[in-house]
């Protein structure tokens, strides 16, 4: 099923949309840290990596077939400052599986706004998206990453121990997932973060 949300979506401290020409200043900010990049695929990025970067995310907004990626700008809805980025990319259309991913300024960090973001991708999936299952992955050091997915009641499913070379050295990974109805049982326990679309 295609995913084809409606935007803005609102949470209780933020706002998801689709990235514009306007948010290169704001992605170069934490795009161009070492420290955002320590985990990710990519090293610090230049600020015409972020240009093309954002000239990609305009248009990855909806989920139309296997491969399609979701790419939102989260701002804060008082201030409206881009604090960071989440992704849902649809990884099997057969088997209705998405994967998640997140990158937040450090200024942003520390406060639940991953969190919050991160349970709309998954509201997202579940809900309008129909996915059956929702992974995350990140490298075993990257504490704040499998922590968020813990949060977000993803179990650890896989440790993949020096599967690949990642930046030089052996990589690490941990591999989370969530299915749809452990995600509805344990929402309907806890009573999700209301999601009020604009
Ligand atoms: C991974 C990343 C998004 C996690 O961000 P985060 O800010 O730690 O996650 P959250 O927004 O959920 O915040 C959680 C922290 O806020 C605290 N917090 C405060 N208010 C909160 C609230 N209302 N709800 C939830 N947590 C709250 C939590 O206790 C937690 O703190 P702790 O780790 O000291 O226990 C962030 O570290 C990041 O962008 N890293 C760089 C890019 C990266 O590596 N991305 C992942 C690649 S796999």
């Amino acid at each position: 099923m295609a995913l084809v949300p409606d935007y803005p979506i609102k949470t209780a401290r933020l706002r998801l949309r689709p990235f514009t020409r306007g948010d290169v200043d704001a992605v170069y900010d934490y795009r161009r840290r070492d420290d955002v990049a320590l985990y990710l695929f990519d090293v610090a990025l230049s600020r015409d990596e972020c240009a093309l970067a954002v000239r990609q995310r305009i248009s990855q907004v909806a989920l139309a077939r296997e491969g399609d990626k979701i790419i939102l700008a989260v701002e804060h809805k008082d201030d409206k400052n881009l604090i960071g980025e989440v992704s849902l990319i649809w990884r099997s259309q057969e088997a209705r599986q998405v994967e998640l991913g997140w990158i937040f300024h450090p200024d942003w960090q520390g406060q639940g706004f991953a969190s919050e973001a991160g349970e709309v991708l998954l509201n997202l999936a579940f809900e309008a998206g129909d996915m059956h299952r929702a992974t995350a992955r990140c490298g075993t050091n990257n504490v704040t990453s499998w922590r968020l997915m813990e949060r977000l009641g993803m179990r650890r499913e896989a440790h993949f121990r020096e599967h690949k070379l990642f930046k030089g050295k052996w990589d690490e990974e941990y591999v989370y997932a969530i299915l749809r109805r452990e995600w509805r049982l344990s929402r309907q326990q806890e009573q999700s973060v209301p999601i009020n679309r604009a």
